[in-house]
């Protein structure tokens, strides 16, 4: 149950994205009108992933972003998608049959299990605003970028500005909500609003990224200020 405004545990997120997988991907289609592949590829293309690249797709969920990397990348290329939730990966698996360079992993995206310095490119697609520990996982993808890489990170945007907020508040409680109870997920769904009212806003997430100690930190509003993506370089 995760109405409560308090932040829930990784072992409720863990198991909220296991039930939810099956509907998940129906629900992000509709919700955004297929807008979520634009702001999905704007990640890719940020994250300034090429041909023959290492990239990881962080907290993949069924995989999305990791298919665009892995057909930016082409065949020389590698691919990882991690995220902690069985059910989601397993979708993932099934979209990915043609893409060999794409492989999934179980993992824990606050403790990375790969070296330092593995990937050449990162992005991440609502990951952040879900993980329990947003300035432990900025380090994680610090330690884990080669020197010079980039890391795309794409979420609901925590907007400053009343009007944004009010229209992005009744975008959520009028039109994604109901939504999300008619495939029968109005509890999970619930969550969204608290998650986003304690996710930093673009500047706070631009301070935590610095604080994690990336020379390069930008946060750019899309899609109308709904949507945002910080985009994250490591010193060469
Ligand atoms: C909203 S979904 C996003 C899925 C996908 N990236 C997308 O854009 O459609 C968030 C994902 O983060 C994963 N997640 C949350 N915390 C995590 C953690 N600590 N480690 C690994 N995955 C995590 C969840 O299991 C879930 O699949």
């Amino acid at each position: 149950m995760l109405r409560s405004p308090a932040a829930p545990t990784a072992e409720q997120v863990q198991s909220l994205f296991n039930r939810i997988a099956p509907a998940y991907d129906r629900l992000n289609g509709w919700l955004s009108l297929g807008q979520h592949w634009v702001w999905k590829q704007m990640a890719v293309s940020w994250s300034q992933a090429k041909v023959g690249d290492t990239c990881l797709d962080l907290c993949c969920g069924s995989g999305d972003l990791a298919l665009l990397l892995g057909k930016q990348v082409g065949s020389a290329g590698q691919v990882v998608g991690l995220d902690f939730a069985e059910a989601q990966l397993a979708i993932a698996a099934q979209r990915s049959y043609h893409l060999p360079q794409i492989r999934w992993q179980q993992g824990d995206a606050l403790a990375l299990p790969f070296p330092d310095q593995t990937f050449n490119a990162i992005t991440m697609g609502y990951g952040l605003r879900n993980v329990t520990d947003i300035p432990a996982c900025l380090s994680e993808i610090q330690r884990v970028l080669r020197s010079g890489g980039k890391a795309a990170i794409l979420d609901f945007n925590h907007p400053e500005n009343a009007f944004v907020e009010g229209f992005q508040q009744w975008y959520l409680q009028t039109i994604m909500i109901p939504a999300a109870k008619n495939l029968g997920l109005t509890e999970e769904y619930a969550y969204l609003v608290p998650s986003l009212a304690r996710f930093p806003t673009g500047a706070e997430q631009v301070k935590l990224a610095q604080q994690a100690g990336f020379t390069e930190a930008v946060h750019y509003a899309i899609a109308a200020g709904m949507m945002g993506v910080l985009v994250l370089k490591k010193k060469s």
